[in-house]
């Protein structure tokens, strides 16, 4: 089994869409393992978004991520990780496919709703930061 960290976002928070995600995570089979509603520090948000320092988005990106409480989560399951990023879909919510969590609920790449870890290492890391 393996392990997916998620978390949903301060816009999905503000926008009441907790329950909705939180459900289709159960449907599509993953198991929560772990919830937790928190705001976000300066420094979790450094460690969580490292790879993107010095990119343009990077400073938007780090302000958005603290500007209300998220919601992060530990789901498990078969292929984890894959199964979360598809059925939250592609980055930017305009190219997601329709059916996907930010295809149907988001316009704008960077309000984008939901964050999933992008391979089991990413997880392992972003988990010992969250949880
Ligand atoms: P995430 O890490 O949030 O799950 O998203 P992702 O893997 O699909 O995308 P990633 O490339 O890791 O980007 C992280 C987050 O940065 C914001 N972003 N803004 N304005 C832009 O061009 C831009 N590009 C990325 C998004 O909030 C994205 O989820
Ligand atoms: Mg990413």
């Amino acid at each position: 089994m393996e392990q997916t960290f998620v978390m949903i976002k301060p816009d999905g928070v503000q926008r009441n869409l907790v329950g909705e995600i939180i459900s289709r995570f159960e449907r599509k089979g993953l198991r929560l393992s772990a919830l937790k509603m928190l705001n976000v520090t300066k420094e979790m948000a450094y460690e969580h978004y490292k790879e993107h320092v010095g990119k343009p988005f990077f400073d938007d990106l780090v302000a958005y991520i603290m500007s209300g409480p998220v919601v992060a989560m530990v789901w498990e399951g078969f292929d984890a990780v894959q199964a979360a990023r598809s059925i939250i879909g592609a980055t930017d919510p305009k190219k997601a496919d329709p059916g996907s969590i930010r295809g149907m609920f988001a316009t704008d790449i960077s309000r984008n709703i939901i964050h999933g870890a992008d391979s089991p290492d990413s997880a392992k890391r972003e988990i010992k930061i969250y949880f």
